[in-house]
C-alpha cells in the first residue's frame, strides 16, 4: 500500500507523514492519497503499455476519483483522462487539462453534456447508441462542428466479478453488441456521416478482473470484430480502446493480476493477430481507473467506542462510514485496517469496523484482527483510493472529509472538509 511506514513511534506513516500528525492537522475522518504511489503506478501502466510497431495511450478513469489536483498530476503524467459526466469534464477542464486528451463517455449523455464536450473541444466523444449520434450529428451542424468518435461495443465477455461491475454481458445497458443485427447498419451510418467521423471501437470487460485470459479474450474478439466490420462495410479500425477493469489487492483474497504480462500480452496479440488476418494495427487504448489509485490511498478516522454486543460481535465505531465508503455496503466489498496509532501491538481481538449512519448495513470491515482498540485511537482502512471519494454522499447529512496528498513527508490540502453550511447551501 504506497509508501507506507512504521515511524519509530509505532504510527503509520504515509508518503513521509505521521498518520496521527495529519489527524491533528485535518482531523478525521480523512482520505489520504499517496501521491508518489500514484505517479508511480501511472508510470508502470505507460512503461508496460508498450510495443514496437504500436501505437498506444494510456487514459485514466477518472470515475475512480477525480479532483482538481489529481487531473493536474495525471497530466503531469502524460496520461489522457476519461470523463462520464459534465461535472466530470467541468472539474478537468478547470484543471487546466488538455480538452484534446479528454474521452467523453456515458451511456446516456445529455443534449447540454454533449454541447459541452463539443465547445470545449474533447478528443473523442465515445458513442454509445444511434439516438445519440442522432443528437450529437444535430449538434456538430448546430455549433458548426466536426467531432471524432469512438464507438461503444459490447464484445459479450462475461469476466467473474462482482455483478454490479460486470459491463459486458450480453443484456449490458453499455454499447452494441457486436453480435446484433443491426451493428453493420449502425457503422454504416457513421460513415454516411459528414461531421460525425468514426475512428474505431472502445470496450469495456468489467472492473476489478484478476485473470489475464479475460483481457486476452476481449482483445481477440475485438481483432475478429474489426475484420468482420471491414469485411461488411469497408471500415478500417484505426482506435480500439479497450476500457479498464486491470483487478488490485484489497484484502487477502485478492490475487491482483501480473500487470505486465497481462498488457504486453494484449499489445503482442494485436499485433500478431492482425498481421496474421491482414488488417492495420490500430492505435490501441487502455482506461484503467482502480488500479491507478485504490492502493494509494487510505482513510483515517477516530475511534468513537467499543461495543461488545450480547451476540458476541464487538464493534468499533469510527466516525464515518458508508458515506465515505460506500463499498462494502454496496458490493461487499473487503478491506484491511489498521490502528495507526498501535502498529507495533499484536493483534488481540476480532472487531468490525462501523460507521455513525442510521443503518445497519453501514459497516466498513466484517470480522477484521486489530490490536486492543480504544477510544480516540485512529483506525486507517487501506486501499480506499478509488471510488470512495468518488462515490460519497451526504447521506444523514454529513459532510464529506477532506483529502489530503502526501508526499515525501509534506501533506497538501486538495479538497477542504465540506461544512454544515455546505450542506444547506442549495436549500431553499
Ligand atoms: N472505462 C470504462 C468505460 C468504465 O466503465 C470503467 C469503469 C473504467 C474504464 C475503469 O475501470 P477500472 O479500471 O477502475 O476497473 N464503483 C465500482 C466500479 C465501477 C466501475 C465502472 N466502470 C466499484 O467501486 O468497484
Amino acid at each position: 500500500f504506497g509508501t507506507m511506514e512504521i515511524n519509530n513511534k509505532g504510527h503509520l506513516e504515509i508518503g513521509g507523514c505521521d498518520s496521527t500528525n495529519l489527524v491533528k492537522e485535518y482531523q478525521t475522518p480523512l482520505y489520504v492519497i499517496d501521491e508518489k504511489h500514484v505517479r508511480e503506478n501511472c508510470r508502470e501502466f505507460k512503461d508496460n503499455f508498450i510495443l514496437e510497431g504500436v501505437e498506444t495511450e494510456v487514459i485514466y478513469a477518472s470515475k475512480a476519483f477525480l479532483n482538481i489536483a489529481i487531473c493536474k498530476l495525471i497530466n503531469e503524467e502524460k496520461l489522457s483522462l476519461d470523463v462520464v459526466s459534465g461535472g466530470e469534464l467541468y472539474t478537468a477542464i478547470k484543471s487546466g487539462f488538455p480538452a484534446e486528451k479528454i474521452y467523453m463517455h456515458g451511456n446516456n449523455k445529455t443534449e447540454y453534456e454533449l454541447r459541452m464536450a463539443l465547445e470545449s473541444g474533447v478528443g473523442r466523444i465515445i458513442v454509445d447508441n444511434s439516438n445519440e449520434l442522432e443528437l450529437l450529428e444535430y449538434l456538430c451542424e448546430k455549433l458548426d462542428k466536426n467531432i471524432d468518435v469512438l464507438l461503444r461495443v459490447n464484445p459479450g465477455i462475461e469476466a467473474h466479478t462482482h455483478e454490479y461491475i460486470q459491463t459486458s454481458k450480453n443484456d449490458s445497458k453499455f454499447g452494441e453488441s457486436i453480435f446484433s443485427n443491426d451493428i453493420f447498419n449502425f457503422i454504416r451510418k457513421f460513415q454516411l456521416s459528414s461531421r460525425v467521423s468514426l475512428k474505431g471501437f472502445h470496450c469495456h470487460i468489467g472492473s476489478q478482473i484478476f485473470e489475464e485470459n479475460f483481457f486476452h479474450q476481449g482483445t481477440l474478439v475485438m481483432i475478429d470484430f474489426m475484420e468482420k466490420v471491414k469485411d461488411e462495410c469497408g471500415f478500417i479500425t484505426e482506435e480500439l480502446n479497450l476500457g479498464g477493469g486491470f483487478g488490485v489487492y484489497y484484502s487477502h483474497e485478492d490475487e491482483p493480476i501480473n500487470l505486465e504480462a497481462c498488457l504486453k500480452g494484449m499489445l503482442q496479440l494485436i499485433k500478431d493477430k492482425t498481421s496474421e488476418i491482414g488488417v492495420k494495427v490500430p492505435k490501441v487504448m487502455i482506461e484503467p481507473g482502480r488500479a491507478i489509485v485504490a492502493n494509494s490511498g487510505i482513510t483515517l478516522y477516530e475511534v468513537g467506542g467499543i461495543k461488545n454486543t450480547f451476540g458476541g460481535r464487538d464493534y468499533i465505531f469510527v466516525d464515518g462510514g458508508m458515506t465515505d465508503n460506500p463499498r462494502t455496503a454496496l458490493y461487499g466489498a473487503k478491506y484491511d485496517a489498521v490502528v495507526a496509532n498501535k502498529m507495533n501491538q499484536e493483534n488481540e481481538n476480532l472487531y468490525t469496523v462501523a460507521g455513525k449512519c442510521c443503518e445497519s448495513g453501514d459497516i466498513l470491515v466484517k470480522d477484521i484482527e486489530l490490536p486492543k482498540v480504544e477510544r480516540r485511537d485512529i483506525l486507517g482502512v487501506m486501499s480506499t483510493g478509488a471510488y470512495n471519494y468518488s462515490m460519497s454522499s451526504n447521506y444523514n447529512r454529513i459532510p464529506r472529509p477532506a483529502v489530503v496528498f502526501v508526499k515525501d513527508g509534506e501533506a497538501k490540502l486538495t479538497v477542504k472538509r465540506e461544512t454544515y453550511e455546505d450542506i444547506i447551501r442549495n436549500d431553499l
